[in-house]
């Protein structure tokens, strides 16, 4: 039967303002009308899928039984407009604005730091506001979950958490109280710790300017529309319809028509949140014609109790489900309460806060995910399922046929889920959840389960047991026959063997299983099963006196269950940050109105809290706007045979196919093409493009474009199969010192290792993105992209197009994050785009959604490096040979210039006499890997951190004893023959130890580890010399344009690009100190081709340095004009010299101009001055390892670092923050999964984990080291902008510090191959034990695995 015909009129409220509208496409979701159809850009988008935040927004819905509105936080791009009919919306530009008022969340986020590049921050606002509605005032930990759904990719979340904090009950300070001082109560402002050498004097640590916050006022909110409170009051009983092109949504308005609409339509599925079938139902996804809606259907929200349980409506949010759960396991007694307990825990875990806001009860048990974390618990609880249809109501059990999915334990023709019961346990009943996830929050599990044990009264026998396992195969499975034959056996270690062979022979994970980590994953489902035989075994012992304690080799083998050993058992907590950042003040007789040095808030930092600061893609369309699509290879080598773009071109809105053809100019280079043409050299690989009406037009026709292979041979994935097969993009390069093998005869000892770092992915919260707009007449331009490079952009439209330079202009105002990978890839996308503008002559706007972004763009080169070390007994080192090759993928692009950096950079802090260097970029069919922080050095510098740990480890020394001998100790050369003083690295380094404590912190560890079997905690220190710049003179040159306007106001541009680092706003600084100007009268709008010609990539960590040069040039230029005038009256304003210079014909516009530093490196010789300056710093990193699951905690965090005399040290301690925490990422949880055929499998923030903000050390401190001068940089300044990237290792050492612990315990031998990130599958599986010993090995090559090595 078709649905019903026409359209009704959809009524809801945005920002206070009614909304109606009658034509609405069931298909829109919330984030696009808002950005698309009410301009209302402050919410972004960054991942289309609910798994990010930056589309944050509060949905409002008045609530008849309490009589108030509910206010939740909802990802909009999950949202289908359809279903708002009735709420409120609030957007970030609801909130406050920089026009009217700023609301003091906004303030406060913006005024603490909170924000650099802004993309994430209206989310985080709208998190942190729905909070504040919710709860005026938070506990900490109702912040931590408030927010444990937005990612941000630049801050490292400390300043954004503070920000929160401030409007918490019970905020502790600033987290020094532990060792025993607290900045709160310092005496003053100088808060150096007492005992802290060489800080003391003029230091700062006031980030955070409380007194200058505006007070929060709860009141002051606006009311929910009267109008919305009556149409909830009464609402209407009719079904409501809204009909788009594809999809018709029907919402029936009682539980009669929604039954009969399912009875008619029995394959149209029910939309609660969407979060299930909205991801599935992309544009390219699959369509259901008719989507039914039941959420204005009471009877689905009803929650009951009864004797024996509750009955939960399947239309509650998983939110509401925490708030039901939490009020019955307050009121009834513990036992009755173990299923609701374990559902309460597992909850907490479960997505982040929007996300469970949104998803219902329902829809999470009928998704029936695999690894759904609740169907577990509630299928070993003894769920009952109530079932409606219009034949009448049944219950089902939520068994194990449930799970698996099979037809007759499964709904009905007609059939709906009206409510889930979940049974109260019984007296010695126990039930546990449990999840190992990549990430400790946001994170889908990889294993969950649900355990649950009745014991007969009176004995430890089992009278009933059932275990149910998550995230193993394609359903949710049960071990039924398992728990049969244990039924009887009492409650020991002798069963628990038993139950774990019997749970392994019947709950089988293929070799190829999707999600690969099969052994990982069987340790998990034994682990699971011990730490629930020790959670029961806690609760029977409560009140008991404990056993007799046992040594710590047979804990492990059969754990006696000491005290330490239950305490253990404990998931590893989440809490907020704390800690202290550490600046030097300026001098107090600097003029006041001079801000170098002070810590100046992001110029933009109000404008991204209210939304206001606009990105590429928020731009207002213009006139007949297309948008654009690509379509990538499917194939990692091959003959492209054809490309047929009929069907495509068939489709409604499709205005035309881009293919290399249409190039009137150079398709890139002969082995980089822009457009693929003959041959396709990776999956992923852009073919041609489709321009269309719309953007979901353009997805839909890329499907559509046919396009033939014949796959060619080789096919290289890995570094390892590069090197059998000689497959090298260049040349080795290669730097010696010494005599190596003699020094390795000299040596006592000499050992190898291998050490492998996996890729990273950029992350920028904003994707890659680009508006080409041609103007009519001359043929020129106009380029918005999103990019480090605009010069790159315009030089590459124009090579492409064929037309000069000067017509093609790039603007960029503000990129949402760039780390890297925004150097080349917007030139190439820009081109593509230009290309489509020019064919069609219409605007054309690229932008790549998250799963594109990902798979196009590579990322950071994974790399494998070999190590041969020849040293002393005592820890001098006397030769290191180093050989390391990286994952370049299919063409050249940045991997030489990389390889040379990794070279250059390898010996880090260390004079080690005899050296031998080598590195080579592997030529495999991956996209080509990029620039990325640290270009090289993170990945180059693990290999020389590793090795030097396997040489403490042999001599029986702690690390950082043998890294301070064989550290720069005086004015010395590098191995590449520049001369540098490593006296502020030594300065870093002791001040680093000194104030971490470490001693005291390795004796507490190694105390924590006696007592402590499964858990163990870990600590290191890393010391960095990092070098700045680009290693080639040319690339040392900046320019600016400093206009004075005759009002006095002054207009600075430059050549940097604004990626959330502060570049402009240290730009203003400098200008403001040169031109004695205060900085409100100055400004700079955008980077643009046609201000500031041939500009250098922001990049190196040198932007700031160098621009701010040319800067300065240019305002001193300005002054020298200006100095007669001034001279003549001194006692007269700005304002008044600036009348009196424009009366005088003086020109107030000056460029300036930076011909920087010197750069040379001659191979042959292996000598050179490569890098202008170095950055200094040293961390040190406590962790504690969860030896069951491989998960870990960073206790705390100490940096220090030297920043020269900083120019911010607000946005300098940013970086370092930003970089340690993406550093922490690359070592520890970020992780690349390609498939055997070479396509990348995790593209999503659901696959990659990027660090949230749970991965903040529990204590962070950072300092940076007192000033220092040099004649060299800008006011003796430093660039951050990269090296607190490989501070992030600290954390990875830490991890492997533990593990050796956990190894050293179980009598294990140390583990000379070393493995990049540090994840919990690791982890886990380093710690072995009588677990990791029962489960079956894959024998390689039996199974096609699911993903594959590349480094
Ligand atoms: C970013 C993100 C993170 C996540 N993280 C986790 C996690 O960590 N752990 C975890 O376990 N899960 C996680 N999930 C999955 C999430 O729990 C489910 O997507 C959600 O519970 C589904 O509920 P929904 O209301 O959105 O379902 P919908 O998408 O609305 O519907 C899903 C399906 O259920 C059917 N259905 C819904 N209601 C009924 C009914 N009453 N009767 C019959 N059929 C019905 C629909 O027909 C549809 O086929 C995550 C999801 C996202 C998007
Ligand atoms: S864009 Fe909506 S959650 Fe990422
Ligand atoms: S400031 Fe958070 S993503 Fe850039």
């Amino acid at each position: 039967m078709p649905p019903p015909p026409g359209s009704d009129e959809l009524v809801f409220f945005v920002n206070g303002r009614k909304v109606t509208e009658r034509d609405i496409d069931p298909e829109v979701t919330l984030l696009t009308f808002l950005r698309r159809n009410l301009g209302l850009t402050g919410t972004k988008s960054a991942c289309g899928g609910g798994g990010c935040g930056a589309c944050t927004v509060m949905l409002s819905r008045h609530d008849p039984a309490s009589g108030k509105p509910r206010h939740v936080s909802i990802p909009a791009c999950l949202v289908p407009l359809c279903s708002l009919h009735g709420a409120a919306i609030t957007t970030v530009e609801g909130v406050g604005s920089i026009r009217t008022r700023v609301h003091p969340v906004q303030e406060r986020i913006a005024r603490s730091h909170g924000t650099q590049c802004g993309f994430c921050t209206p989310g985080m606002v709208m998190s942190l506001y729905t909070l504040l509605r919710n709860h005026p005032q938070p506990s900490e930990e109702q912040l931590a979950d408030a927010l444990a759904g937005n990612l941000c990719r630049c801050t490292g979340y400390r300043p954004i958490l503070e920000s929160g904090r401030t409007f918490c009950s019970d905020s502790h300070g600033c987290g020094q109280s532990g060792a025993g001082w607290c900045c709160l109560d310092r005496p003053g402002d100088d808060s150096s710790p007492p005992g802290s050498s060489g800080l003391q004097a003029h230091v700062c640590s006031e980030l955070l300017p409380k007194a200058e916050f505006q007070p929060w006022d709860p009141s002051q909110e606006p009311i929910f529309p009267p109008e919305l409170t009556r149409m909830a009051e009464s609402p209407e009983r009719r079904s409501l319809t809204f009909r788009g092109d594809r999809v018709t949504w029907v919402s029936p308005g009682g539980l009669r028509e929604l039954l009969e609409l399912k009875a008619q339509h029995p394959e149209a599925p029910l939309v609660l949140g969407n979060t299930a079938l909205g991801p599935a139902s992309k544009p390219h996804g699959r369509v259901h014609p008719l989507l039914i809606s039941p959420a204005r259907v009471p009877e689905l929200s009803a929650v009951t109790e009864s004797r024996d349980g509750l009955t939960i409506g399947a239309g509650c949010s998983l939110a509401q489900l925490q708030d039901v759960l939490a009020k019955s396991i307050s009121e009834l007694p513990e036992e009755k309460t173990q299923t609701l307990r374990a559902l309460a825990t597992a909850l907490r875990k479960l997505a982040g806060q929007q996300v469970r806001n949104l998803a219902s009860l329902g829809g999470h048990v009928m998704s029936r995910q695999s690894s759904s974390d609740l169907n577990p618990i509630l299928a070993v609880g003894r769920a009952a399922l109530h079932l409606l249809s219009e034949g009448g109501a049944r219950l089902m059990p939520l068994d194990e046929l449930f799970l698996a999915g099979t037809a007759s334990a499964g709904l009905r023709p007609g059939e709906i889920l009206e409510s889930v019961h979940v049974p109260y346990s019984r007296k010695r009943e126990f039930v546990s959840g449990f999840r190992q996830a990549q990430a400790p929050q946001n994170a889908m599990p990889h294993v969950s389960a649900g355990m649950r044990v009745l014991l007969a009264e009176g004995t430890n026998a089992i009278e009933d047991l059932s275990i149910a396992y998550g995230g193993l195969g394609a359903t949710a499975v049960m071990a039924p026959r398992s728990c049969q034959q244990l039924l009887g056996k009492p409650w020991t270690e002798e069963t628990l063997d038993e139950a774990c062979r019997l749970v392994l022979g019947e709950v089988a994970i293929p070799g190829p299983a999707p999600g690969g980590r099969v052994e990982f994953r069987r340790t998990l489902l034994v682990s699971f099963l011990f730490r629930f035989y020790l959670q029961v075994l806690r609760e029977l012992r409560r009140g008991r006196a404990p056993g007799a304690p046992s040594t710590l080799s047979d804990i492990w083998r059969y754990p006696r269950l000491p005290d330490q050993s239950l305490g253990a058992l404990e998931d590893l907590p989440v809490t907020v940050p704390q800690g202290m950042q550490t600046y030097q003040r300026v001098d107090p007789q600097q003029p006041s109105q001079d801000p170098v040095g002070r810590p100046v808030m992001h110029l933009s930092g109000l404008k991204h809290a209210t939304g206001e600061a606009v990105f590429c893609d928020d731009l207002p369309r213009v006139d007949r706007e297309l948008s654009m699509a690509l379509v990538t290879s499917t194939r990692p080598h091959a003959r492209i045979v054809s490309v047929d773009p009929a069907e495509a071109l068939r489709l409604p809105g499709v205005a035309d196919v881009i293919t290399a053809k249409d190039i009137p100019g150079t398709n890139g280079t002969e082995d980089d093409r822009l457009l693929a043409v003959d041959e396709v050299l990776c999956v992923g690989q852009v073919i041609c493009a489709v321009v269309a009406e719309t953007d979901e037009q353009a997805k839909r026709a890329t499907e559509r474009v046919r396009v033939t292979y014949e796959d060619l041979e080789p096919v290289v994935f890995s570094i390892q199969d590069a090197m059998r097969q000689n497959s090298f993009l260049c040349p080795e390069k290669k730097l010696e010192q010494g005599n190596v093998e003699e020094a390795f005869e000299k040596a006592d000892r000499v050992i190898e290792g291998e050490v492998h770092v996996g890729g990273q992915e950029h992350f920028y919260m904003e994707t890659q993105r680009v508006l080409v707009i041609p103007k009519a007449g001359d043929g020129e331009l106009d380029i918005y992209a999103s990019t480090q490079d605009p010069a790159h952009v315009q030089k590459t439209v124009s090579l492409t197009l064929n037309v000069p330079h000067n017509q093609v202009t790039c603007h960029v105002k503000r990129v949402g994050g760039g780390f890297g990978g925004k150097v080349g890839k917007p030139a190439a996308l820009g081109a593509i785009a230009a290309v489509g503008a020019i064919k069609t002559g219409r605007a054309v706007r690229l932008v790549l959604d998250r799963e594109d972004d990902m798979l196009i763009t590579g990322g950071r080169h994974p790399l494998f490096g070999k190590y041969k070390v020849g040293f002393k007994d005592s820890g001098r080192i006397k030769a290191l040979d180093i050989e390391c090759y990286i994952n370049g993928g299919c063409t050249l692009g940045d991997s030489e210039l990389v390889t040379e950096f990794l070279i250059l950079k390898l010996e880090n802090a260390y004079k080690i006499r005899n050296l031998r260097f080598r590195g080579r970029a592997c030529r495999t069919n991956l996209p080509s890997n990029t620039a990325f922080r640290g270009f090289g050095f993170p990945q180059g510098a693990l290999v020389t951190e590793a090795c030097i740990t396997a040489v403490a480890a042999k001599c029986g020394l702690p690390p950082e004893k043998v890294r301070e001998k064989n550290m720069y100790k005086t004015v010395d050369k590098t191995i590449y023959k520049q001369a540098f003083s490593p006296e502020p690295l030594r300065q870093c380094w002791a001040e680093c130890l000194e104030r971490a404590d470490l001693p005291g912190r390795r004796a507490r560890a190694d105390a924590f580890n006696q007592q402590n079997p499964w858990r163990k905690r870990g600590v290191a220190a890393v010391p960095m010399k990092f070098s700045v710049g680009f290693a080639a003179t040319s690339y040392h040159q900046a320019a600016a344009l400093v206009h004075v306007y005759t009002d006095g106001s002054v207009l600075v541009a430059h050549g940097g690009s604004e990626l959330g680092q502060g570049i402009h706003t240290k730009m203003l600084q400098v200008a403001s100190r040169e031109l004695r100007v205060p900085m409100s009268r100055l400004h700079t709008q955008e980077t643009s081709t046609a201000t500031v010609p041939n500009t250098v990539a922001t990049a190196a960590s040198i932007g700031a340095d160098a621009n701010g040069k040319a800067v300065q040039n240019a305002c001193q230029t300005l002054l020298k004009r200006l100095e007669p005038i001034i001279k003549k009256n001194a006692e007269g304003t700005w304002e008044d010299w600036i009348e009196a210079a424009f009366e005088q014909r003086i020109s107030l516009s000056a460029t300036g101009y930076f011909r920087g530093y010197k750069a040379f490196m001659d191979w042959e010789k292996g000598e050179g001055e490569p890098f202008p300056y170095y950055v200094f710093g040293a961390a040190c990193s406590e962790v504690e390892i969860d030896c069951l699951t491989g998960a870990h905690r960073k206790l705390r965090t100490d940096i220090v670092m030297d920043a020269g005399c900083s120019l911010n040290p607000a946005l300098d301690v940013g970086q370092v923050e930003g970089a340690f925490l993406q550093g922490a990422g690359l070592y520890t949880s970020e992780e690349l999964h390609y498939s055997p055929e070479g396509a990348l499998l995790s593209r999503g923030p659901a696959e990659y984990k990027i660090p949230t903000a749970a991965d903040v050390p529990e204590e962070l401190n950072v300092t940076l080291l007192p000033s220092s001068q040099t004649q060299l940089t800008l006011y003796s300044s430093k660039g951050l902008g990269e090296s607190g990237m490989f501070l992030g290792s600290s954390v990875f050492f830490a991890i492997s510090d533990a593990v050796t612990a956990a190894r050293r315990d179980r009598g294990l031998a140390e583990d000379c191959t070393v493995r990049s990130p540090a994840t919990p599958e690791r982890v886990r599986m380093a710690c072995q034990d009588r677990f990791t010993e029962m489960i079956p090995r894959e024998d390689p090559g039996t199974a096609k695995p699911w993903s594959i090595p590349i480094a």
